[in-house]
Parts: C-alpha cells; sequence; structure tokens
C-alpha cells in the first residue's frame, strides 16, 4: 500500500512517496539556501515520507545531495507516476516499493495529502492545515 511504511536501514519511512531529486539551479556555492528550505519544507509539510534534494554536477556538491544515479534504490518507480490509484496499485502489486514523483510535486506540494484523501487513508495533517482537509 502506498501508504505502508518502508524502513531502509534505520529510517522507518511513514509512506512509499518520494520527492524527486530535482535540481533548482538556487544553491550559492554548493550550499542549499531559503529555497531549498521553503520548496523542500512545503513538500515535506505535504506528507511525503521521503525528500531527495538535488544534486547540481557544475557545482560543489551539496552537504545534502544525492547525485544523480548516486544513490540507487533497489526497487523504486519514477516518471510519469501522478495519480494516486495508479501509484498505490504499483505499490500494491509489489511492483515497486517507492514511487518517486517530481513534476506532480512541483504542481502541488500537497501531493500526499491529497492522495491520502482519495485512497481514503488516514495521514497526519499539520494540525494549522486542519481546516483545509
Ligand atoms: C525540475 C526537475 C529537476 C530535476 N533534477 C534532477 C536531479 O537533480 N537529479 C535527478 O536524479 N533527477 C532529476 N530530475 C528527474 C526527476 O527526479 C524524475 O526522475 C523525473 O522528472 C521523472 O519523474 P516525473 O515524471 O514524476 O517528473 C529532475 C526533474 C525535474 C522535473
Amino acid at each position: 500500500m502506498f501508504f505502508s511504511t518502508i524502513r531502509l536501514r534505520d529510517l522507518t519511512l511513514k509512506n512509499r512517496i518520494v520527492v524527486s531529486p530535482m535540481q533548482q539551479y538556487s544553491a550559492t556555492e554548493g550550499i542549499p539556501g531559503d529555497w531549498h528550505l521553503v520548496h523542500l519544507g512545503s513538500r515535506a509539510i505535504g506528507g511525503a515520507g521521503l525528500l531527495l534534494a538535488e544534486c547540481n554536477p557544475k557545482e560543489r556538491m551539496l552537504p545534502l545531495a544525492v547525485s544523480e544515479g548516486g544513490w540507487q534504490l533497489k526497487s523504486s518507480s519514477a516518471t510519469m507516476i501522478n495519480e494516486p490509484v495508479q501509484a498505490n496499485a504499483i505499490i500494491t502489486d509489489g511492483l515497486a516499493d517507492l514511487i518517486l514523483i517530481a513534476r506532480e510535486h512541483l504542481r502541488d506540494p500537497y501531493f500526499s495529502l491529497h492522495a491520502a484523501k482519495i485512497l481514503g487513508e488516514e495521514i497526519a495533517i499539520p494540525w494549522q492545515y486542519q481546516r483545509a482537509f
């Protein structure tokens, strides 16, 4: 299930939704700043189980960076998976352990909260946002 936990070594993710690494070209001398805090922070508030920070190969690598191809998840699915029902089916059928979602997370930082509602799953909603969900 999309909203089941998964353990990666010492890290337990609350769901199988991953924000793909997305280059933002906004670091200053390789150091993430306010943009990264807001960009990644809003997707964290949005309920994603894991956020992958970008790597810009032309600059010094960010402290939090995951280089392209540098960390390969054994079983993940990426590209053009935008629909919660489709993503849930991929996990439920055992075709992948995690779903990496990039562009849909740009369109909707709260993708996970919306996906939970569509799938009828319980998800912790920040109390500050509860009146909207
Ligand atoms: C704006 C943007 C920046 C991206 N930057 C990276 C990156 O730094 N490293 C990486 O491995 N993939 C990067 N990608 C690829 C995504 O991680 C993802 O694999 C790809 O967009 C397909 O997923 P999607 O159909 O959900 O967008 C980027 C994609 C987008 C849209």
